[in-house]
């Protein structure tokens, strides 16, 4: 099974302002995230994105087409929409995704959840949506944390009027 990052950023590496707002995203942005997360059928976010998504009201993460919708938190009493399931931990997600033998699942954010994959070497590609926008003061795509990684880029191109797509494998995984 394949862990695809998908997020869209800002062309300074920002996800949300500081206070987590993303207004500054696109509707093209969540079509193409509605797209890559029909097309996978799983998605697993941090707690933090789910209960800042979930207060949206024109479109949120119940819009979305999937059969499996993942949220992390160490909280074990967390309650959740009842379309959600929770996972203590990435490996966890992971696990019960794979027992219902999904080829691809999409993590999707946020910076502290990225991060606590990619430093257990969890992610296998990394789709980036390049809105046209600098945001000074933000919240990164990647938490603070160590490592280092490779990539490799294989494809970059012009979704809409205002996104560049990018995207890359991770090297050393599979693919
Ligand atoms: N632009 C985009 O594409 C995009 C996408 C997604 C999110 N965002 C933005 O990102 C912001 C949220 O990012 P964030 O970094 O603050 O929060 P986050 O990564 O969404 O959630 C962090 C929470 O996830 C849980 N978690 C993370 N790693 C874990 C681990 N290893 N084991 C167990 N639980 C773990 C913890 O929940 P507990 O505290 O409950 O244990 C942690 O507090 C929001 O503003 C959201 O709007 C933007």
């Amino acid at each position: 099974m394949k862990t695809i990052l998908f997020m869209a950023t800002s062309i300074n590496g920002m996800i949300a302002t500081k206070n987590g707002d993303e207004n500054f995203l696109s509707n093209a942005n969540w079509q193409s995230f509605s797209w890559n997360v029909k097309e996978s059928g799983c998605f697993i976010v941090g707690r933090k994105t789910y209960e800042t998504v979930q207060k949206w009201t024109e479109f949120n993460f119940d819009n979305l087409e999937a059969k499996l919708k993942i949220v992390v938190s160490s909280d074990k009493d967390l309650e959740l929409s009842p379309s959600f399931l929770l996972a203590s931990s990435p490996k966890e997600a992971l696990e019960k995704a794979e027992a219902l033998n999904f080829e691809n699942v999409i993590l999707a954010g946020g910076s502290t959840l990225n991060s606590a994959f990619m430093k257990e070497n969890l992610i296998d590609e990394v789709i980036l949506n390049f809105e046209p926008t600098i945001i000074g003061n933000g919240i990164p795509l990647f938490a603070e944390a160590d490592f280092e990684k490779r990539l490799t880029l294989t494809e970059a191109v012009q979704i809409s009027d205002g996104i560049l797509q990018v995207r890359y494998l991770v090297d050393g995984r599979v693919g």
